[in-house]
């Protein structure tokens, strides 16, 4: 089953729907390391109406819904063969492909909590003749967990150092942290928004789909009552395990919140940046006290803007991105699922029970096979 030279596929669409992550992954010793990747665009439409769907605007019926799931996947799977094509890999060299899918929707508490993920594996299998693995998230739901975050073991498996304390902070759609004791502990959990909101109000006000390097925020100036009513959501202060999306924090929230609707739309910009800033270094600095490093990865690195006032906040902690140990910080979260894959594969555990809060370890994701080749 476990064949060293075989390929894994990772392909996932995060909170910020900005493309579909492809990731072409090879294991050496069980570690993944990246071959070739490709950030495969969204149809602007299907992207817009998702969007509006995972922030709870309009209603989806069944037939819809279920039109909706194959159109994702065959996104999917473009985004899958661009890659091998561009990377010159036959399919027959990929073991499985990793699909996370697109979240519309993650409610991991409440009576009969659920996460949903859309893009028809099957579809997927079928156009690419590939195995795929997908729906990794449900079963730690099922057993109590939140789902959500899924990055912290990859993150230990790549980035922890015996007698160091790190931090390793993914910035999507959502922002989520991985705090690697100096004694192996792992732990990690969503601390709020880091681009999601960002990218919408960016939207709204100037018809872009996200603040480039950040420089929208940096025209204005931090509106001190907003970020006040902003940080006193609950959310920021709630104790781990816990994660969120774009359910919660959207243009809604915002609004219930600000104080005055005649504020200058950068300052908005400028004080949304603020919020995430400022929600990830104090969730850093309560629960992850020791760190020395905070490695940065997803796109939110390339936000300037950002990176420079959470570099101001974490000191004396050094702020890096991923980049500097060597790792793609546009690409870790394809990666993630590609390894998902292989774990699946392998029946092997893909959850952290003390970042997840699932009452054990669970092997992730359902296996949906290739079709079989034809007798030659
Ligand atoms: N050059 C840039 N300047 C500012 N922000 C950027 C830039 N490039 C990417 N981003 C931000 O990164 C987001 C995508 O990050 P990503 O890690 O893919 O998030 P997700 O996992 O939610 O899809 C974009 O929506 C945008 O907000
Ligand atoms: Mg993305």
């Amino acid at each position: 089953m476990d064949d060293a030279s075989a390929l894994y596929i990772g392909l996932i669409s995060g909170t910020s729907a900005d493309s579909i992550d492809a990731a072409l992954i090879g294991f050496s010793r069980g570690v993944p390391q990246l071959q070739a990747s490709h950030a495969h665009p969204w149809p602007e439409d299907l992207r817009s109406r998702m969007l509006a769907l995972a922030q709870g605007e309009g209603a989806l019926d069944l037939d819809a819904f279920g039109r909706l799931d194959v159109q994702i996947g065959h996104c999917f799977a473009d985004a899958a063969t661009q890659l091998l094509e561009r990377s010159g890999t036959p399919a027959a060299a990929v073991r499985a492909i990793g699909s996370h899918g697109q979240t519309l929707r993650h409610r991991p508490t409440g009576e009969y909590p659920f996460t949903l993920q859309l893009g028809d594996p099957s579809v997927i299998a079928e156009r690419c003749g590939i195995d795929v693995v997908a729906d990794f998230r449900r079963a730690d739901v099922a057993a109590g967990g939140q789902g959500a975050p899924l990055l912290p073991a990859l993150h230990a498996m790549l980035l922890a150092r015996p007698g160091h304390a790190r931090v390793v902070l993914n910035l999507g759609g959502i922002a989520n942290i991985t705090a690697l004791g100096a004694d192996g502990s792992v732990f990690g959990f969503d601390t709020g928004p880091a681009n999601g909101l960002l990218d919408a109000w960016c939207l709204r006000q100037r018809g872009e789909p996200f603040d480039r390097a950040g420089a929208y925020a940096a025209s204005g100036r931090v509106d001190a009552g907003l970020l006040d009513a902003l940080l006193a959501d609950p959310y920021f202060a709630l104790p781990p395990p816990k994660s969120t999306g774009r359910e919660y924090f959207h243009l809604d929230w915002l609004a219930a919140r600000a104080p005055r609707a005649t504020l200058d739309p950068a300052d908005v910009q400028a004080t949304l940046l603020e919020l995430t800033a400022r929600s990830i270094a104090s969730a850093i600095a309560r629960h992850a006290p020791q760190a020395q490093e905070v490695l940065a990865c997803g796109g939110g690195v390339h936000n300037n803007a950002l990176m420079h006032r959470l570099g101001e906040l974490l000191a004396p902690r050094v702020l890096l991105g991923t980049s500097r140990y060597g790792i793609d910080p546009d690409f870790l979260e394809a990666t993630a699922f590609a390894w998902l894959a292989r774990q699946r594969l392998l029946g092997l555990p893909g959850n952290l029970p003390t970042v997840t809060g699932a009452r054990g370890p669970r092997v992730l994701g359902a296996i949906y096979s290739a079709p079989a080749a034809r007798p030659a």
